[in-house]
């Protein structure tokens, strides 16, 4: 059917929903594992004088299994949002569920990792002692101690540098026995601030894999990063916030659909294909293997900064950005991978 063709018109989400629908069949995610409601925080200067609002009521879910990226300009409150999660600040209003418990339960800690934007390692550690003695913080035996530090080192690639002290490493081998201190645990939930930043290309690539093996293993990932091409790949659903406020949430797939598009995807078509083609979309306006085009989350992204800042106090759907093709009125594809414009089928 022609209609088929055409991007089907997307309800915006409901600002704390999951669209699993969106996520698609068999996705495994499970129960809500993060539930945050109407959360804010302000700092306050040293004699209780409110001095930034770098939160303001935050309300979205996360669900087991989900690899969710929260991201944001510099100073928009991602690192503010990690710590409250964490426990180690205090909101100043709003509820958060962690695993069914609050998030100041130190015992839900158990079940968590996590990476801080600055590493806090001990500097005249080596890799292999810095891990041990986080896996004695989680009281875990010295055989598995020795096992999970051999795994962890390996997964991160620094086994060569197992025996060096880590105020000789490098901001990316840093970077990697952090993720390796995160995952001493073997924890459901994982919270990464910019897990990437000083890895290089190689490095950025093996993190991606790394949480792509995470979810695999059915963990929730919670990250942030400015690297969006990284969270385009392995994030299922993002948040966006701009000064303190939410301003986007949904599936990335949901998200980056460019809606009054058609994109029709073929290995190398022959003139005389091609021209068949285009012979069959103007008599029948069908045709199989048809996806619809993405836009960058990049571009997603600006966009709804600009925007934020153009328009502030609003949340946006994807739908009311500027530079958005509206959903076309008839059935004729607008355009295609194969080059067609619009108008040649209307010429055969
Ligand atoms: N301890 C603090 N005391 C006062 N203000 C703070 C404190 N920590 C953060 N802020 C302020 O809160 C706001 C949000 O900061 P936050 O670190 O959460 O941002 P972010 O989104 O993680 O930014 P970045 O991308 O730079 O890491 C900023 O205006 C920041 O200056
Ligand atoms: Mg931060």
């Amino acid at each position: 059917m022609a209609d088929t063709l055409t991007a089907p018109p997307a309800a915006p989400a409901p600002p704390t929903a999951v669209d699993e629908a969106a996520l698609g069949p068999g996705h495994p995610l499970g129960e809500t594992v993060i539930e945050v409601r109407n959360l804010s925080k302000v700092y306050r200067d040293f004699w209780g004088r409110k001095k930034v609002r770098a939160l303001n009521a935050l309300s979205l879910d996360v669900k087991r299994g989900e690899v969710f990226g929260l991201l944001g300009p510099n100073g928009s409150g991602k690192t503010t949002t990690l710590k409250m999660l964490l426990g180690l600040l205090f909101p100043t209003e709003g509820s958060i569920r962690i695993l069914g418990k609050s998030a100041t339960d130190v015992s839900k800690n158990e079940k968590i990792g996590y990476l801080p934007e600055e590493s806090y390692l001990y500097r005249f550690l080596n890799a292999e002692e810095t891990l041990d003695f986080y896996g004695r913080l989680f009281k875990m035996t010295k055989a598995q101690r020795r096992a999970k530090t051999d795994e962890l080192l390996k997964l991160v690639k620094i086994e060569h540098a197992r025996k060096r002290q880590l105020k000789e490493y490098s901001k990316g081998m840093t970077r990697r026995i952090g993720l390796a201190q995160a995952l001493i645990n073997d924890p459901e939930i994982v919270f990464l601030d910019e897990p990437t930043s000083g890895l290089d290309p190689n490095g950025r690539a093996d993190v991606k894999d790394l949480i792509l093996g995470l979810k695999a293993q059915g963990k929730t990932v919670v990250m942030c990063s400015h690297l969006l091409a990284e969270i385009e790949d392995v994030c299922d659903r993002i948040a966006i916030l701009s000064g303190g406020e939410l301003k986007l949430l949904g599936t990335v797939d949901e998200l980056l659909r460019s809606r009054g598009e058609t994109q029709i995807v073929t290995p190398e078509l022959s003139p005389e294909a091609l021209a068949e083609v285009q012979a069959v979309l103007a008599k029948h306006h069908v045709i199989a293997g048809v996806t619809q085009p993405k836009k960058t989350l990049e571009d997603l992204f600006l966009r709804t900064v600009s925007e934020a800042e153009a328009r502030p106090g609003r949340t946006f759907s994807a739908q009311d950005l500027p530079g958005e093709v509206p959903p076309a009125d008839d059935d004729l594809p607008g355009t295609t991978s194969a080059g067609i414009p619009p108008e040649s089928a209307d010429k055969v």
